[in-house]
């Protein structure tokens, strides 16, 4: 017998065995639930419901199109609300719900035994029917899980007694980062619109980029050789683009491997953590484009490339980390002699205009 004969057969096996379980199942039902006999409802049915905001109250909407995308997705709704009958929602039971644990005990294990355990629930942070994998999150909404709980700009105000710029930098870096023994971080760069004069910058959405790319994909405002990669020469073109002038790159350093150890660690304070590490650090870069549905896909960025702060990534500058000497021991310096209060950003710029000014 080939192996594709037995596997055949085995399946049949299989699939005999599984109709029997179905048939007793719908006999059984029945008798059990005071129902009708009916086809078991699939995840389809569930949306027709759910995904439906006029068919059920706003909070037992269920994006469909957003669950359809996430790892969830596969199981189908059924694996977390196994006890949903065919007569819901007129049985009037509770269905049940899947505990995170039953899937992610590893998880759970290391966030259960962190000082954070107590404090927030999975579901706290995470929406089972919305769940995305770190790399496609943006930095600012790993920040709107903790701002659920800790407002941003209490946060600022605090970090601000011994972190300088602390806004820059809960700006350019998710809490995560500094509260986690998350690993591998890359710096992710988002295109923002400028709101008002001054600061104050938000995300540009799928429909603002789509709108400048006309009927192109919008990775191409940047990739213009469809190399799959944006160059340091194509980041400098985008930055320059009149038509793009609203738009501005900010860069966030964002781990690809996330944690749960979720805690206050000393080595945070020390600066050098992340500014003497040198241009050979923060080499991995990506530009994130947004995608219907709140996730990101990102494009690889030229290895360096972001550490240009004067042509790459004009509104990132990670001192310490850039590819320009001179600007890597003004900042030091700065670190180094305490100044930075009262001397921060501007001070900076000014030091480096002639730098500037070269290109
Ligand atoms: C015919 C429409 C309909 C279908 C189909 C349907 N539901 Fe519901 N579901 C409802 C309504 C209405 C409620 C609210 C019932 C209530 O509050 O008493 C509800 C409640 C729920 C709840 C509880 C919400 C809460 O606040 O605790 C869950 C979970 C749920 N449904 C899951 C499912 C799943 C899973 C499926 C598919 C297997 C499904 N439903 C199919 C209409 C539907
Ligand atoms: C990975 C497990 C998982 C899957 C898959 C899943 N759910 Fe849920 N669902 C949960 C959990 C956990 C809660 C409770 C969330 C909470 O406590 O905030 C929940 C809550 C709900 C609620 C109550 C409203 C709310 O958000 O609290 C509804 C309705 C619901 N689910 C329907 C569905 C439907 C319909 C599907 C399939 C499209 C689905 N669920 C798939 C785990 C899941
Ligand atoms: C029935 C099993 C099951 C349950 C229950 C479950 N998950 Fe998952 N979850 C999975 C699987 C399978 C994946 C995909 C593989 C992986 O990342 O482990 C996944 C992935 C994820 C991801 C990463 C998504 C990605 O694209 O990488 C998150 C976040 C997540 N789950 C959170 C939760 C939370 C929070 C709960 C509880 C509300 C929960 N899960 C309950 C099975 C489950
Ligand atoms: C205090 C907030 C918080 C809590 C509580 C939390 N998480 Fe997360 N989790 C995050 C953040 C932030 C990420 C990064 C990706 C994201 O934002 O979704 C993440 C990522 C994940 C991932 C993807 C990991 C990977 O490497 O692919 C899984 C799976 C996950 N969480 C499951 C859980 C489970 C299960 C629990 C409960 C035991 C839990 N989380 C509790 C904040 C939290
Ligand atoms: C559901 C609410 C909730 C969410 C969401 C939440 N936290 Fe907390 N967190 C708390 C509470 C409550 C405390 C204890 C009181 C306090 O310090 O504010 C706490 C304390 C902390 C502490 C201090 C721990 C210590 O050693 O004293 C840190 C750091 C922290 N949270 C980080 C985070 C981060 C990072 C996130 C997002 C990934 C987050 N929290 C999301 C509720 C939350
Ligand atoms: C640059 C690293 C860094 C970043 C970014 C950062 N923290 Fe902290 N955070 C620390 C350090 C170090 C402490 C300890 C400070 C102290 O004890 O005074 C701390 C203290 C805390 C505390 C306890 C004291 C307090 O202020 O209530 C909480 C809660 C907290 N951080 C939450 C957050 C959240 C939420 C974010 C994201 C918005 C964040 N942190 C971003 C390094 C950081
Ligand atoms: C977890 C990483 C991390 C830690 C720890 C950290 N920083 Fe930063 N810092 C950054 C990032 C990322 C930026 C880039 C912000 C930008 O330009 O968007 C930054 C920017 C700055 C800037 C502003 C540079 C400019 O644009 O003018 C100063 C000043 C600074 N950091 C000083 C410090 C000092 C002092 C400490 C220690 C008390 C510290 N940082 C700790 C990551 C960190």
């Amino acid at each position: 017998m080939s192996a594709n004969e037995q596997s055949t057969k085995g399946e049949t096996t299989v699939r005999h065995k599984f109709k029997n379980l179905l048939l007793m199942l719908l006999l059984a039902a029945p008798l059990a639930a005071g129902a009708p006999a009916a086809e078991a409802m699939e995840t389809e049915d569930c949306l027709g419901c759910h995904g439906d905001r006029d068919a059920v109250a706003a909070s037992q909407f269920i994006d469909g199109a957003r669950f359809d995308h996430t790892a969830h997705a596969e199981m189908g709704c059924l694996a977390c609300h196994e006890t949903v009958s065919d007569a819901h929602p007129d049985d009037g039971l509770t269905p049940s719900r899947a505990s995170c644990r039953d899937c992610h005990e590893d998880i759970y294990q290391e966030y259960a035994t962190s000082i954070h355990g107590a404090n927030a629930s999975c579901a706290d942070c995470h929406n089972p029917h919305q769940v995305k994998s770190p790399t496609e999150v943006s930095g600012y909404d790993m920040n709107r899980q903790c701002a659920s709980c800790h407002d941003l700009s209490d946060m600022v105000s605090t970090h601000d007694e011994w972190l300088p710029q602390a806004e820059l930098h809960v700006g350019a870096l998710p809490c995560i980062a500094c509260h986690s023994g998350s690993k591998d971080y890359a710096i992710t760069l988002y295109i923002t619109t400028r709101q008002k004069a001054f600061g104050d910058f938000d995300l540009a959405d799928r429909r603002q980029l789509q709108e400048l790319a006309g009927s192109g994909n919008i990775e191409a405002l940047v990739d213009l050789d469809g190399d799959g990669q944006a160059s340091l020469k194509e980041l400098r073109i985008f930055n320059q683009k009149r038509e793009y002038k609203n738009l501005r790159l900010a860069g966030m350093m964002i781990p690809e491997r996330v944690t749960h150890d979720f805690q206050i660690l000393d080595n945070r304070w020390d600066c050098t953590f992340c500014h003497a590490s040198g241009p050979e650090a923060m080499q991995t870069s990506y530009l994130a484009f947004p995608e219907d549905g709140g996730t990101f896909s990102r494009l690889p960025v030229e290895q360096g490339a972001v550490l240009d702060a004067l042509y790459g990534t004009p509104d990132f500058y990670m001192m310490g980390a850039t590819r320009s000497k001179a600007l890597n021991i003004v900042g030091l310096m700065i670190i180094a002699g305490g100044l930075v209060m009262p001397v921060g950003h501007g001070t900076l710029r000014f030091l480096t205009r002639n730098n500037r000014k070269e290109h």
